[in-house]
């Protein structure tokens, strides 16, 4: 018996993408603005956002922090799941992405649900650790900091509260370790932050949901 999918049945697959991940219109906006600017679709698939946001939604969050906005994507997925007066911080160091993503939240007027901050991440983090505890945490931003950003959440998430990052299977260059010194960092990363999320005690409970990126879920203690 496979344990993980290595592929699943079309017409299964089909179906049920079908009814897990359709994008709304301004979902299908954000993607051709990233189009029109000739930023690359390094986005969520909606397939994702919809796992996180469902994720999400069982928590009823007030207050999280998203690590890496790109344009706004993955932020208009989790506002899905924001309680009604619920606020998402979102960091993006990029001047060109912030811009796009401020843009399209506020012509959908959320420019009070979801706050962009135009700034490096360790920077943002550490201006956000005084108004912990937040509810959860979505990293999906530079790999080689990841291991940062899950020692962030580990502390500046309440008891209850979910850490969820992209990308945990690095499109199989998990184990890379080769002539590639970006690439070295970027696994090195990963690993470090695998590492802690398997281990580290003030994690409770901890999945790994086989999208095609990977999501790593982790509940806090
Ligand atoms: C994979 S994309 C995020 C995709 C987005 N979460 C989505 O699904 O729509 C990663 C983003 O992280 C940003 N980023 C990379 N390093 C960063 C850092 N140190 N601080 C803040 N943002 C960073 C990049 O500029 C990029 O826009």
């Amino acid at each position: 018996m496979k344990i993980i999918p290595t592929s699943i049945e079309p017409k299964t697959a089909e179906y049920i993408i079908n009814h897990t991940a359709s994008d709304d219109d301004y979902l299908k906006k954000i993607i051709n603005e990233m189009e029109k600017n000739g930023i690359r679709k390094i986005n969520i698939t909606p397939f994702e956002g919809n796992i996180i946001s469902t994720l999400l939604s069982a928590i009823k969050p007030k207050r999280g922090v998203e690590i890496g906005t790109l344009c706004g994507y993955s932020s208009l997925w989790i506002s899905k799941s924001l309680d009604e007066n619920g606020k998402l911080y979102t960091i993006e160091k990029e001047p060109k992405h912030a811009e796009i993503a401020l843009k399209m939240i506020s012509e959908l007027g959320l420019e009070k649900k979801i706050i962009v901050m135009n700034s490096d991440a360790k920077e943002a983090l550490t201006k956000l650790s005084k108004f912990s505890p937040f509810d959860f945490c979505f990293i999906d931003a530079n790999k080689d900091d990841y291991p940062y950003y899950i020692k962030w959440a580990l502390k500046n998430l309440r008891s209850g509260g979910l850490i969820i990052a992209h990308n945990p299977l690095m499109k199989g260059n998990l184990f890379y370790e080769g002539e590639d010194k970006e690439q070295n960092a970027k696994s090195r990363g990963m690993r470090e932050f695998l590492h802690i999320f398997f281990t580290d005690d003030k994690i409770s409970q901890r999945a790994i949901i086989p999208t095609s990126d990977g999501i790593a879920v982790g509940v806090v203690k």
